[in-house]
């Protein structure tokens, strides 16, 4: 078994730059499969469900080739349609190759994804949209048989929540659906943008992300191009907590200031002294920060639910109180537990979870998923003594390389690997 030990208490100082965004190139590289040619994806991130998303592209006959942090995807020789169960149960947002299949092939076939360790993870408005893009979705034996059929046609349709998700499958299929679709309710996160921009150098007519209003001109058969993905804002939160955490003064390059304006809002409401210029982010932490008003998750602009937890870590090694409200996932508390077996002082009520910050001690702790895990090395940094984190193969989804990034920035955090059985 692999885990971080982690020496805390140690101040942060340097630059990074930040990797890929996992969020934006999972998307991107599902819609490599809509040109019958090769397309090249730079600052691809080396992560797990990166790896995942290509061995899929593989298995559906694309030509897949990796050369550093540039990706080339071949889709002229894609010869199937069929996404494999255990590929599906590696990572559940494979389900955004639903749209870009229906429109590459005029099918697919996949497993329906499970939950995840946040909760449910429904694909109803998936589903919604797809149908009502025309698409006959049937539901058998826990798979979904999707054919375009003859309907196929751009229309409005409405998302009752901005799903992310849901939003990336709409405007895929719509890229292979004659004339407007109009997605009322989009989701606005930066790497719907991102998509579009890698959509629109393909050749395809997409306007609007950004906004809850998204317009597709489709029916056109796209051509392959080049594309350099955007910076990891997710990635980039979890560094700021970090120096949130143990104090210091570093400088992140390759997210976009702007992507991260809730986040930045509230270490600077917390004490920090945070600036954002284009694509460089500062933080310098003095003290310990401090409690803030209440921090609601929700869909972007708003705070977003995958930098809660690394927050929480550091406000929990902070002083004073604040009250985080999860309004995205049901599920999305499992770290508050292991904090605690590191003093961490959390109340927890549903949805609701009131952080008193106080003096962290060290310990071993067990992460159960991507952020969790990640906000457990946040609060080992804060913590005094040596902690350490298991897990490390949820960290190894989101984050290239957490420890080696850490270490660059002066903490003393290194991989172990233990001997089978250990506990
Ligand atoms: C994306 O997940 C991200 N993943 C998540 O990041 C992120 O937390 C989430 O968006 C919210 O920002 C990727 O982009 C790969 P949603 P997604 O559909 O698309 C409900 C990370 O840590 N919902 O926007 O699955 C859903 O249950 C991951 O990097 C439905 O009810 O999220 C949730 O409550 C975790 N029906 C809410 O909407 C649906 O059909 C938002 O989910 C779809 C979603």
């Amino acid at each position: 078994m692999c885990v971080y030990e982690i020496t805390g208490g140690r101040p942060l100082a340097g630059q990074l730059t930040v990797q890929g965004a996992k969020n934006s190139v999972l998307p991107i590289l599902a819609a490599a499969v809509l040109a019958d040619g090769e397309s090249v994806i730079h600052n691809c991130p080396n992560l797990s469900d990166v790896s995942a998303t290509l061995d899929i592209l593989r298995l559906l006959g694309c030509r897949v080739a990796r050369e550093g942090d540039t990706v080339r995807i071949d889709a002229s020789t894609l010869g199937d349609s069929r996404i494999p169960d255990q590929l599906m149960g590696e990572m559940r947002s494979s389900v955004v190759f639903l749209g870009a299949l229906l429109a590459r092939c005029g099918g697919a076939e996949l497993s329906y994804p499970g939950g995840c360790e946040l909760g449910p993870r429904p694909i109803d408005l998936h589903l919604t949209a797809l149908r009502a893009l025309g698409a006959e979705v049937r539901e058998e034996g826990g798979h979904l048989l999707c054919r375009s059929g003859r309907g196929m046609a751009g229309r409005e349709l409405c998302l009752s929540i901005p799903s992310v998700g849901a939003t990336e499958n709409a405007i895929l299929a719509a890229c292979g659906c004659p004339g407007l679709t109009t997605i009322v309710g989009a989701a606005r996160e930066p790497e719907i943008e991102d998509l579009q921009a890698f959509l629109r150098s393909m050749g395809g007519q997409v306007e609007g992300a950004g906004t809850s209003v998204v317009r597709v001109l489709g029916g056109k058969r796209l051509h392959p191009a080049e594309h350099t993905v955007i910076g990891d804002r997710m990635a980039a939160a979890t560094y700021l907590c970090a120096v949130g955490a143990a104090g210091g003064c570093v400088c992140l390059k390759g997210v976009e200031s702007g992507c991260l304006t809730a986040v930045l809002s509230v270490l600077k409401e917390a004490g920090a002294d945070v600036q954002g210029e284009g694509d460089t982010l500062s933080i310098a932490c003095a003290a310990p920060l401090c409690g803030v008003r209440t921090v609601r998750t929700a869909p972007h602009p708003g705070f977003p639910t995958d930098a809660q937890a690394p927050l929480m870590a550091a406000m929990s090694c902070g002083t004073g109180t604040t009250m985080f409200v999860e309004n995205m996932f049901l599920n999305r508390y499992r770290h508050v537990g292991e904090l605690a077996r590191m003093g961490a002082d959390i109340q927890v009520d549903g949805r609701v979870a009131v952080v008193t910050g106080r003096p962290l001690h060290a310990a071993q702790v067990r992460g159960t998923d991507l952020r969790g895990s990640a906000a457990l090395v946040v609060a080992a940094l804060g913590a005094q003594g040596k902690s350490q984190v298991s897990g490390v193969r949820h960290i190894l989804r989101g984050y290239q390389s957490l420890d080696g990034d850490l270490r660059a920035l002066g903490a003393q955090i290194e991989k172990k690997e233990l001997p089978a059985g250990t506990h």
